[in-house]
């Protein structure tokens, strides 16, 4: 037996939507062997095992990685790949997915990733950092709104405030210096951009690029496209009005940044997740993630027709030139079911019901993100974003109303979720313009 055809054990950290559709992607895999995830959820724990470790401690995920001769670990959010879990594992000789700290520094810092996109060139709005909030109020009164206000590091979704007037963006600059801890002590003030917003996930090795099928998120926690930022209502995937000459662009400008890295001697290895918004002048990068989206992941990777652990394996060994990645002609629409209250506070403990009845239904599946089980092994609400109900279909109205059926079939108290996903981009790209 090759090398190449060998079992993979390997551990998955997180424990979202994101993870338990990377996990169902992986165990198809023809090269999985024992998979541990650490902590998983609800779903997850009945294919992997659960693993009780700090998944932000560099050093014990890799003493756990080698005490239990794990051959692969992936990590799924941001914060461990910020903490340099992938530099304590790739140190110890085993494989990994996900970034080194220096590269997933493109997340971990607003600042970081507009200097390396100015030096690769690359377009996107144009920006202030301070740290100093007299002078950014200062700035901000000069310029007026509307414009956005960032704090610098990770805020969990929470640290960018869209304002549409200078009084907002005020209370913006104020919070973000105040309630972000040390995620604020460098705010970034940006200009604000029009037009649809693209996710383009793409992997690489640091010289070869994979760019992923496009998908968009539905940020804000209301029908409509109204209320507060959220981590994500709902997506689908593709994204039917991005032109060839856009999509282009995208994949270019992601090249770009991995080639500036390099340059700069930082290796990119990993998912690199590109936020667009699709100006009238071509597409503009609102953001850069280290790690695949949530819930764009729910949507994407069910439709990629590869051997996940595979390619995987070939981002570790800078061969990714070598793997094969190809799409599913489909459409998929993911939609989140939330705890009433999500993205402010929400209660715990709701029973769910019905997951298994929308296994009749076709082409649908259902990832959880927050559910545990509690002391008599039922399933039971333990997060804001529960379940993400994922539905592929040969056209994107009919994935639309199997997605929405699927949701109908689930309870839990509290159950809220926003019927309009994927509403506007079937109306065609003239419903942005507003
Ligand atoms: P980020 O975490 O930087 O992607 O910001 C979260 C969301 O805020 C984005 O998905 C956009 O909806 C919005 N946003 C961020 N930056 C801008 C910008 N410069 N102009 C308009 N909207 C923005
Ligand atoms: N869907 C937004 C994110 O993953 O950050």
């Amino acid at each position: 037996m090759s090398v190449a055809d060998s079992k993979v054990d390997v551990l998955l950290l997180g424990s979202g939507g994101r993870e338990h559709a990377l996990l169902q992607k992986l165990s198809e895999s023809k090269r999985a062997g024992k998979l541990y995830v650490c902590p998983g959820n609800g779903g997850m724990w009945s294919r992997a095992q659960k693993v009780d470790l700090n998944a932000e401690n560099p050093a014990d995920v890799a003493a756990f990685a080698k005490e239990h001769n794990i051959d692969l670990v992936v990590i799924g959010p941001e914060a461990p790949l910020v903490a340099g879990v992938a530099d304590a594992v790739s140190a110890a000789g085993i494989a990994v997915f996900g970034p080194y700290a220096r590269a997933a520094r493109m997340e971990g810092s607003k600042q970081f990733a507009k200097e390396i996109m100015t030096r690769a060139g690359v377009p996107t709005a144009a920006y202030k950092a301070f740290t100093d909030e007299a002078a950014c109020v200062d700035y901000v009164q000069r310029i007026g709104g509307p414009v956005v206000v960032k704090a610098d590091g990770l805020a969990a979704g929470k640290g960018v405030i869209v304002a549409q007037t200078t009084k907002e963006a005020l209370a913006g600059v104020h919070e973000c210096f105040s309630a972000f801890g040390d995620a604020g002590n460098v705010v970034v003030v940006e200009e604000m951009l029009k037009g649809p917003e693209c996710s383009l996930l793409a992997l690489t090795d640091g010289k070869t690029l994979i760019p992923l099928a496009t998908s968009q998120d539905h940020k804000r926690a209301l029908e409509g496209d109204l209320g507060p930022n959220t981590g994500g209502m709902g997506v689908y995937s593709p994204v039917p009005f991005v032109t060839d000459e856009e999509l282009k662009a995208m994949v270019e400008i992601e090249q770009k940044v991995v080639d500036q890295l390099a340059l700069e001697g930082i290796t990119y290895k990993g998912c690199l997740y590109g936020g667009f918004m699709l100006t009238k002048d071509g597409p503009k990068v609102l953001e850069f993630n280290a790690r695949f989206g949530d819930p764009e992941t729910q949507v994407v990777i069910p439709r990629m027709q590869a051997d996940l652990i595979d390619v995987f394996m070939h981002i570790d060994a800078g061969t990714l030139d070598q793997a094969v990645v190809e799409w599913a002609d489909n459409w998929a629409v993911s939609v989140v079911l939330t705890s009433a209250g999500y993205p402010g506070s929400y209660e715990k403990g709701k029973a769910i019901t019905g997951i298994e009845d929308t296994q009749a239904l076709d082409g649908v599946t259902v990832y959880q993100a927050g559910t545990a089980l509690n002391k008599k092994g039922e399933l039971v609400t333990a997060g804001g974003r529960v379940i993400n109900v994922t539905a592929l279909a040969q056209s994107f109205e009919a994935a639309r109303e199997q997605a929405y059926a699927a949701c109908d079939l689930i309870h839990f108290e509290g159950k809220t979720l926003r019927r309009d996903i994927g509403l506007r981009a079937l109306r065609g790209r003239d419903a942005w313009e507003v």
